[in-house]
């Protein structure tokens, strides 16, 4: 099949919902850098809080991206901010996902364990970024280019194997 058709059929039939959890802004900006340039490369997104979830897109997106701001002793202890609101995130079953953090200094182990967390909320993560929170840009455009080689390399097919979280 031509690659051309291939990509057609790709962005005609994906679509994202990224979800932030955001404390002072940071994380919330990062959400909607990464939803703006998905749309503008062809695979319409929104982004939402998990204080609103947009629950329409949600039911209807492919891919689902979980952001969460790094919580801890800033060298250790960190885990995802506001993690108890992300555990009740609406179930995404069978859904494909993927996840973010920002921070300041060093992430520990924050992206495995939203990765868990999302996990248990039925989605299947096939990658992550940590984005620092002074280089907001290039983090975002790293972390859409992943994004968009794994949804041209079919990441987003039912039966494809889960990525290894990169960030
Ligand atoms: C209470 C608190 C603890 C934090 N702990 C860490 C940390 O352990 N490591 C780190 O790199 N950044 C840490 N940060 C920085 C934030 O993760 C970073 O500024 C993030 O981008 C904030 O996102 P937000 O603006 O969406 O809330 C901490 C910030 C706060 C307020």
């Amino acid at each position: 099949m031509p690659r051309a058709y291939d990509l057609h059929m790709t962005s005609a039939s994906t679509s994202a919902v990224v979800i932030y959890e955001s404390l002072t802004g940071n994380t919330k900006t990062a959400g909607e850098m990464i939803a703006a340039e998905l749309t503008a490369a062809g695979v319409p997104a929104v982004a939402c809080s998990t204080k609103q979830v947009a629950l329409q897109q949600l039911s209807e997106a492919n891919l689902v991206i979980v952001g969460s701001w790094t919580d801890g002793l800033f060298l250790f202890g960190q885990k995802p901010g506001g993690i108890g609101r992300l555990s009740k995130l609406p179930v995404i079953d069978g859904k494909k996902a993927a996840v973010y953090c920002t921070y300041a200094l060093e992430t520990g182990k924050t992206l495995e364990k939203l990765a868990g967390v999302v996990g248990r909320r039925g989605g299947d993560v096939i990658g992550g970024a940590a984005i620092r929170r002074d280089r907001m840009e290039e983090g975002v455009t790293d972390f859409v280019d992943r994004l968009l080689g794994a949804i041209d390399n079919g990441a987003l097919e039912s039966n494809a194997p889960a990525a290894e979280l990169r960030s």
